[in-house]
């Protein structure tokens, strides 16, 4: 026997038993966005890596370490997308998007190669908004409050909103200064990734896991105490428009995120229920990175959900992906007129989820399929119902006696069946 292949470590098959989930998922989220007036952007899954370096920026985790880069055979430096935002930027300039503010979203498959844990995979999967031109905290509290939306609409409670200022870059440098006056006084708290981002990254060490660290952070320099007079403004009126929406949050002075573009505004939403990968929605402004990458000088907010961690906190019990019906048809005369018949029922209710026997078999075997199909109802024609134009109608859930009914009757249960969902 030849040699099993199997997925590369941390990307996953879907398999049809859970597509369902991520189905509800997706169709809550883009109803929230879209009923915000979002549109969809849909941009390659390579890019140049160029792009990253210039967007994430060089000395991040992600360029660093994780990212799939790899040259073609034409010899161009390409990366899988570690993120969206730098694409959908680079998207906005090339077709000239920027004349007027734009609110766009996106989804799909990223790809970092991160260590594989619970919650952390090589293959994940984002839904992201990003919105080009709008420079004022009225537009963070709109996709903040589309975030909440969204924790609504899937039923989840226990999100905690941890928000912070980064200032502009002005202010950063004047506290970039401070951070490693402070942290070189303690370097020798400092573990060697710390050191070697003290030289390169500074703010970076206050995004450290370390828990021998946790102490030596906390009592660092505060960005907030360095912002102006313009950046802290802003940020006190998204505060009040938050408060006033009725939107809790916390404010984590030494909340950095690990990608370079941010200023102003960032936001992350925590649950504790995922062990130590409890981020499940980041974001924050991004107001130099469009004029970065070579377009106008135009603000930028946005924001990106993991699905698969959001996917481990919904409860899906409720979900029924089940077939409402299963088509039983024994025998040559009623096996040839059952794709006929399901295609009319078809027609007749929109929606309709039925599965119709394929491969032949007893009457009892086909049976047993449709009982394991979990559909609600098996529909049974046989060559009495074949001549009288009628089905068998048997409930597969609960109770029920087997009933024959006409097609028009049969049309009107199903109906009613789907209705009621
Ligand atoms: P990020 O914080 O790198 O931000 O990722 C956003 C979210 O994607 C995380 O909070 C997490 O839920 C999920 N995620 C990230 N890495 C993984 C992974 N290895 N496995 C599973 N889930 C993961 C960004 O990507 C920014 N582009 C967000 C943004 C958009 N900022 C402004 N606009």
């Amino acid at each position: 026997m030849s040699e099993r292949l199997q997925a590369i470590r941390g990307m996953h098959d879907v398999l049809p038993e859970r597509t369902p989930f991520w189905q509800h998922l997706e169709d809550r989220a883009r109803a929230v966005i879209e009923g915000y007036g979002y549109r969809e952007m849909r941009t390659p899954l390579l890019e140049p890596v160029e792009l990253f370096k210039r967007s994430i920026g060089e000395v991040t985790d992600i360029v660093e370490k994780e990212m799939y880069a790899f040259e073609d055979r034409g010899g161009d430096r390409l990366a899988l997308r570690p993120e969206g935002t730098a694409g959908c930027v680079r998207a906005a300039i090339e077709h000239g998007l920027l004349d007027q503010p734009q609110r766009i979203w996106y989804r799909g498959a990223m790809f970092r190669r991160e260590r594989p844990q619970r919650g952390r995979y090589r293959q994940f999967h984002q839904i992201g908004v990003e919105v080009l031109g709008l420079a004022g905290p009225d537009i963070d509290l709109e996709v903040i409050a589309m975030t909440r939306r969204l924790w609504q609409a899937l039923g989840l409670r226990d999100l905690r909103l941890a928000l912070n200022s980064l200032g502009d870059g002005d202010e950063r440098a004047r506290y970039r200064a401070a951070l490693v006056k402070y942290l070189r006084a303690h370097e020798a708290g400092l573990d060697a990734d710390s050191r070697r981002r003290l030289e390169t990254n500074p703010l970076r060490v206050l995004d450290s896991k370390n828990p021998d660290l946790a102490d030596l952070i906390a009592a660092a320099p505060s960005l907030l105490d360095y912002l102006g007079e313009a950046s802290r403004a802003h940020f006190e009126q998204l505060c009040g428009g938050l408060d006033a929406a009725g939107i809790v949050y916390s404010i984590h002075p030494r909340l950095v995120r690990g990608l370079d573009y941010y200023n102003r505004t960032v936001f992350e939403w925590i649950t504790d229920a995922l062990g130590a990968q409890g981020t499940v929605c980041a974001g924050g402004r991004y107001d130099g990175l469009v004029a970065q990458l070579g377009g106008r000088d135009v603000p930028a907010v946005g924001f990106a959900l993991g699905v698969e961690r959001l996917l481990d906190l919904i409860d899906l019990s409720a979900l029924d992906p089940s077939p409402d019906a299963y088509l039983v048809a024994p025998g040559d005369a009623a096996s040839a007129a059952a794709p006929g018949i399901a295609e009319r029922l078809r027609d007749a209710v929109p929606g309709l989820r039925l599965v119709m026997h394929c491969g032949g078999g007893s009457f009892k075997s086909q049976f047993k399929k449709a009982d394991k199909s979990g559909a609600r109802l098996a529909l049974i024609l046989g060559d009495e119902e074949l001549r009288n134009g009628t089905l068998g109608c048997k409930p597969l859930r609960g109770q029920g006696e087997q009933r024959t009914l006409s097609f028009d009757a049969l049309i009107s249960t199903l109906s009613d069946m789907r209705r009621v969902g």
